[in-house]
């Protein structure tokens, strides 16, 4: 039997309710399809600094780097600076990792009430690609003398040609396999530099895939459009920050931010890909088995994909549709089902549906 070793990383906050939430529906998914998962846990994160002072101990990276892959939370607690899970987790997993590609589904579920009630399932179906290693994320910057009314800081974004190159090719064999379309989200117009220059190198790409439609749109149209014309999307290709914000407004659209999954994807397999739902710790709710596992669940399902395991990662993906239809929802759907009950209806639905 095919064996996965899987890096369990639940984080803080609701990351420590979702992640198991999640990972028995992969087990259960597994047996059915007839591979096995082996996971170790690791209590990395904000909680894990409090006690440690670091995200992560030393040999961290060593250690996820033996994985298949890593099954991630959140991190971030009220009690820790907001400024470090970034810079000593995500970020550092991310990049040393070379997980350039951020892959974020927006897709609206069945018997889901999404805030565009009139639009239906066909509607609201894209990809967000946000570039995951460089832009305005890359923490190149400084803060000189803050104290003094001299104050001056200062984070320069980082676009290189390879950057720029392989995540456009990426977002182009996606759309061949899609609806064959590629829009490129950006402000050129104001960040007359380096997102011409993306721009640019992104239309020079364009050209080797002419099966694929593409067009430009500035930020401030596209989040107009995420609201009042999402079905214009089919593979979005954006920077780091911009697909950052961006996804956030397409799990809202789909009704819930607990319903965005993620994966931080290194397309070469050099390296373990992390995936992780779009949402944070979510501390206001954390430790009361009310969050909505679903968008961690959907990560498992894009983890499973990219293991090679198309069809459990396609009935996980029906077992949430099937869940979401049949109307037992969490809390913020305005349902009343607990975090855990979720899984189950999951997993029920993915026993019950046609046998692999
Ligand atoms: P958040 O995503 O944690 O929460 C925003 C709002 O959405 C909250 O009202 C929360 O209750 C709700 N929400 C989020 N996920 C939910 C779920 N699964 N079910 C039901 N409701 C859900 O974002 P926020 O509040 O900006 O950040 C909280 C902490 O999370 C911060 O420390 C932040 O740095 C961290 N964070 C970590 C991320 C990561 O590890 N990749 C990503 C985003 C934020
Ligand atoms: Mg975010």
């Amino acid at each position: 039997m095919k064996n996965y070793k899987i890096a369990v990383v639940p984080g803080d906050g609701i990351g420590k309710e979702i992640v198991p939430a999640g990972w028995k529906v992969l087990t259960a998914a597994a047996e059915k399809h007839k591979f096995s998962l082996s996971s170790d846990s690791f209590p990395w994160g904000a909680g894990y600094y409090k006690a440690h002072g670091q995200f992560l101990p030393e040999d961290g990276l060593d250690t996820l780097k033996k994985y298949d892959a890593i099954y991630f939370g959140a991190v971030g607690d009220p009690e820790v600076d907001d400024t470090l899970p970034a810079m000593l987790y995500t970020f550092k997993v991310r990049t040393s990792f070379q997980q350039y590609v951020n892959y974020r589904p927006v897709k609206l579920l069945p018997g889901i009430p999404s805030p565009l009630r009139y639009k239906s399932e066909k509607d609201i179906d894209f990809v967000v690609i946000r570039e995951n290693n460089e832009g305005e994320f890359v923490q190149n910057g400084k803060i000189i003398h803050p104290d003094s009314p001299y104050g001056v800081a200062t984070d320069t974004s980082v676009f290189t040609r390879m950057g720029i190159e392989r995540i456009a090719h990426y977002s182009f064999k996606l759309a061949q396999k899609r609806r064959k379309k590629v829009t490129n989200v950006t402000k050129s117009n104001t960040l007359i530099h380096s997102l011409a220059y993306w721009d640019s190198v992104i239309e020079e790409v364009a050209e080797q895939y002419p099966d694929v439609q593409y067009n430009k749109m500035y930020v401030d149209n596209a989040s107009a459009s995420f609201v009042l014309k999402p079905e214009v999307f089919d593979v979005i290709v954006t920077t780091n920050m911009i697909g950052d914000i961006l996804s956030d407004l397409g799990g809202a659209i789909m009704g819930s931010l607990g319903l965005g999954p993620s994966g931080n994807i290194n397309p070469e397999k050099e390296f373990p890909s992390m995936f992780e739902p779009i949402h944070g710790s979510a501390p206001d709710i954390a430790g009361k088995n009310i969050a909505n596992p679903l968008g961690a669940i959907w990560s498992g399902a894009l983890m499973l994909q990219h293991l090679g395991e198309k069809a459990a990662a396609e009935d996980i993906v029906k077992g949430i549709e099937a869940t979401t239809q049949a109307g037992n929802l969490p809390l913020d759907l305005g349902g009343k089902a607990k975090t855990d009950e979720i899984a189950l209806q999951v997993i029920e639905h993915l026993q019950k549906s046609v046998p692999a």
